[in-house]
């Protein structure tokens, strides 16, 4: 894909969403599992950190190594998506590793199979570059609300988890009214032939 425009671009929120919830469904409630709860402190540096996520229930350690998700083709829109892994100096962390998980385009975890769709791993490069491909996650009932779209995240480096969020789609309604969304996570998606191109800066603390 066409290197989109990267850049360290500080969105600063404070930390408020909730780690409690109510138990979980094999519908996918990200409820009930707690966060790394990292803490989203301002540094001070350069570039504010990512806010932290809740991890939800459906994490599988060790996804595969992919940058493409999808591994059938299934119907949906695609998703393209691309940025750098920082500290909080805004210098590159090669070598970081980078989970990504999400709903299938039906809205479903594929918690089972050892193809573990729709998880995968990529390992930022020495620029600190990642990128990944996949479609648009389905919704999913969360008691009896819809989660807006998102994307799990997990970042390690040298083996430690240094970040654990979700990324979002902006201008999903389901947003508002959503108990965990933060506004940094919050990604500006371009549409371009029918794919939703976007770029995220994760810094860590
Ligand atoms: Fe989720």
């Amino acid at each position: 894909m066409a290197a989109l425009g990267l850049g360290c671009t500080p969105k600063k929120s404070p930390v408020t969403s909730s780690d409690s919830g109510s138990g979980s469904t094999d519908t996918g409630s990200d409820s009930g599992s707690g966060s790394t709860d990292t803490g989203s402190a301002d540094t001070g540096g350069a570039c504010p950190e990512t806010s932290d996520n809740i991890e939800g229930p459906f994490y599988r350690e060790d996804p595969p190594a992919r940058d493409m998700l999808d591994i059938y083709a299934d119907e949906g829109t695609p998703v393209q998506l691309e940025g750098r892994v920082l500290d909080a100096d805004c210098s590159p962390i090669p070598g970081a590793v980078v989970d990504f998980w999400h709903a299938d385009p039906l809205g479903s975890y594929d918690t089972k199979t050892e193809e573990m769709r729709y998880y995968g791993r990529v390992t930022a490069d020495d620029a600190g570059v990642w990128r990944f491909q996949s479609l648009v996650p389905g919704l999913y009932l969360n008691g009896s609300k819809y989660r807006p779209a998102h994307i799990h995240v997990k970042i390690f480096v040298g083996g430690a988890v240094r970040l654990t969020t979700q990324l979002y789609f902006k201008d999903d309604p389901y947003i508002d009214g959503d108990p965990y969304v933060e506004s940094d996570l919050i990604v500006d998606f371009t549409e371009s032939d029918g794919a939703l191109l976007g770029a995220f800066d994760f810094v860590l603390a």
